[in-house]
């Protein structure tokens, strides 16, 4: 995989660079898992292709938008195909080590409603907070990821049994709008408040250390 690294760190987006760098280890894994004997357990074992070909599609228009420097892009999509992609989006991590669970108020009535958003920015909003609410949160915990429309906004939420997360960090992301390690801008936190800055929404942290957190997305709809 060294290659395919070596090629992300020569982006010049922060950004993209971020979300790529994930999929090398990612596609490994899927490599190790699709080894085994599909006939043993064919359930896993399709629900785990139908997870890496999410993961690429994914990818693929990551590096479009970068080639063709596409920041932002709304455009009018009912909120059954949001509800989908932002659905897909959660189930896209393999071996999940935590239960993840997706639901939203998309009923027959709502269905159809229109909604200026970049739904692929929304795609990698999630694809960073279930990653992070994942890589906190141990075996037993559970990841839940909400979509909720209303009649003025649209909220996504994602909420984890973790670890939580330290008071001076969730301080630091409302001061400055990211997190730092050792001194260095991470980058994950900073996207998703950029995203639902081009949607003119927020985004709000709650946390409890040694219980979990929340983060949601608010986004005004009309
Ligand atoms: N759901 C969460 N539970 C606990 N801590 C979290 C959670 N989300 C973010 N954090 C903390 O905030 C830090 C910054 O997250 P962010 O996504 O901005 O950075 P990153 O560059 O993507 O790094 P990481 O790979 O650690 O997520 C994380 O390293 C973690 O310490
Ligand atoms: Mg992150």
């Amino acid at each position: 995989m060294e290659p395919f690294e070596g090629i992300i760190s020569a982006l010049e987006d922060d950004s993209i660079k971020h979300d790529l760098r994930r999929f090398p280890r990612q596609l490994k894994l899927l490599l190790g898992f699709l080894e085994g004997d599909y006939r043993t357990d064919p359930k896993t074992f399709f629900r785990g292709l139908k997870r890496a070909k999410i993961q690429i599609s994914f990818v693929s228009e990551l590096i479009r938008r970068y080639k063709e420097g596409i920041h932002f892009q709304p455009e009018r999509v009912p909120f059954s195909s949001l509800a989908d992609s932002v659905r897909k989006t959660s189930s896209l991590f393999l071996l999940p080590s935590a239960r993840l669970f997706f639901e939203s108020n998309l009923s027959e009535r709502n269905a159809g409603r229109e909604m200026g958003v970049d739904a692929f920015a929304i795609r990698r909003a999630v694809f960073n907070l279930v990653g992070n609410a994942l890589r906190a949160t141990a075996q037993a915990g559970s990841v839940r990821v909400t979509l909720s429309l209303g009649r003025n906004r649209l909220k996504i939420t994602v909420s984890d049994t973790g670890r939580g997360m330290p008071r001076k960090e969730v301080e630091e992301f409302y001061s400055r709008g990211y997190i730092t390690a050792g001194g260095r801008k991470e980058f994950g936190l900073a996207n998703v408040k950029e995203i639902a800055k081009l949607h003119k929404g927020s985004v709000g942290i709650k946390s409890a250390e040694g219980k979990g957190t929340t983060v949601s997305i608010e986004i005004p709809v009309k």
